[in-house]
C-alpha cells in the first residue's frame, strides 16, 4: 500500500457549510454579544459536561476574547483546532457550537464536539450539523473537503444524548475507557470513544 499524501492547509477553510436548517460557519467577534447570552442561558446544563463552561464567556469581553481565540485557531499553521458556529438557516440565530480539536494534519485524524442550545434541542439539530460536517472533513482535498482519514467523538458513557448523536451521524463505538472523567454529581465515568472513517462513513 502506497504511502498517503502529506495533508496540506486548504487555503481557505470549507465554510460555511450550509444544510436544510442550518448555517455551520466560522466565528467573528460580531458574534460575541451572541455567545455570551447562548452560555449564560446554558451554563448550568453545559457545565455537567463541557468543563469550559465553568471558566469562559462570563461576559461580552470574555466572549471576544474567546473568539480572538478560535479565529487565531483557524489561522494557525498547522491547524490544532477549527471552532465552527452553528446558525439558524433562516433567521442566522446562534444555536451552538461544533468544530474539529485535536487536529493532526500528520495523521490526517481529528475529534469533534458539540452543543445546542436547550430551545432547540431533541430536533436533530446537532445530528444535521454533525452529519454535515463529517462529510465535508472526510471529503477529500481535491474535492473541496478537509480530507481527513478518521474523526472521534468522545462523550461520557453517561451523557446519552451525545452518545445518541454520535449513532444517528454514522459513528461506530470503538472503545469504553473506564472511569476516565469526573461528572459532578455522577462521580467517575466511562469516556465512550466513537469513531469514523473516509473508507466506511456512509450518509445516515
Ligand atoms: C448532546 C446535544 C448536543 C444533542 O443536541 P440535539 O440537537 O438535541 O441532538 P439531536 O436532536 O440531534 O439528537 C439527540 C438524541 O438524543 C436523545 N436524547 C436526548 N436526551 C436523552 C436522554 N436523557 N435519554 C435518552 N435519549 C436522549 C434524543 O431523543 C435524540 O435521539 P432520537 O432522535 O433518537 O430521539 C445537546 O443535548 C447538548 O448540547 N447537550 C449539552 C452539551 C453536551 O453534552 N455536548 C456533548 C459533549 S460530549
Amino acid at each position: 500500500m502506497e504511502a498517503p499524501e502529506p495533508w496540506q492547509r486548504p487555503e481557505a477553510w470549507p465554510l460555511p457549510i450550509v444544510t436544510e436548517r442550518l448555517v455551520l460557519r466560522a466565528p467573528t467577534h460580531e458574534d460575541a454579544p451572541a455567545i455570551y447570552s447562548a452560555v449564560e442561558a446554558n451554563r448550568q446544563n453545559l457545565s455537567k459536561w463541557m468543563p469550559w463552561a465553568r471558566s469562559e464567556n462570563f461576559s461580552v469581553g470574555q466572549a471576544h476574547y474567546t473568539i480572538e481565540r478560535f479565529i487565531r485557531d483557524l489561522n494557525a499553521h498547522p491547524p490544532a483546532n477549527m471552532p465552527i458556529f452553528i446558525c439558524d438557516r433562516t433567521t442566522g440565530a446562534y444555536q451552538g457550537g461544533t468544530g474539529l480539536h485535536d487536529f493532526h494534519a500528520d495523521t490526517q485524524q481529528a475529534e469533534t464536539g458539540y452543543w445546542i442550545t436547550q430551545d432547540r434541542r431533541g430536533q436533530g439539530v446537532c445530528t444535521e450539523a454533525v452529519v454535515a460536517l463529517t462529510r465535508v472533513a472526510l471529503r477529500p482535498q481535491s474535492q473541496g473537503g478537509l480530507g481527513l482519514r478518521r474523526i472521534e467523538i468522545r462523550c461520557s458513557a453517561d451523557n446519552v444524548a451525545s452518545a445518541r448523536v454520535a449513532h444517528k451521524a454514522g459513528y461506530q463505538l470503538e472503545g469504553r475507557l473506564r472511569a476516565h472523567r469526573w461528572i459532578d454529581g455522577l462521580g467517575w465515568s466511562d469516556t465512550l470513544i466513537y469513531a469514523t472513517t473516509a473508507d466506511t462513513w456512509t450518509t445516515p
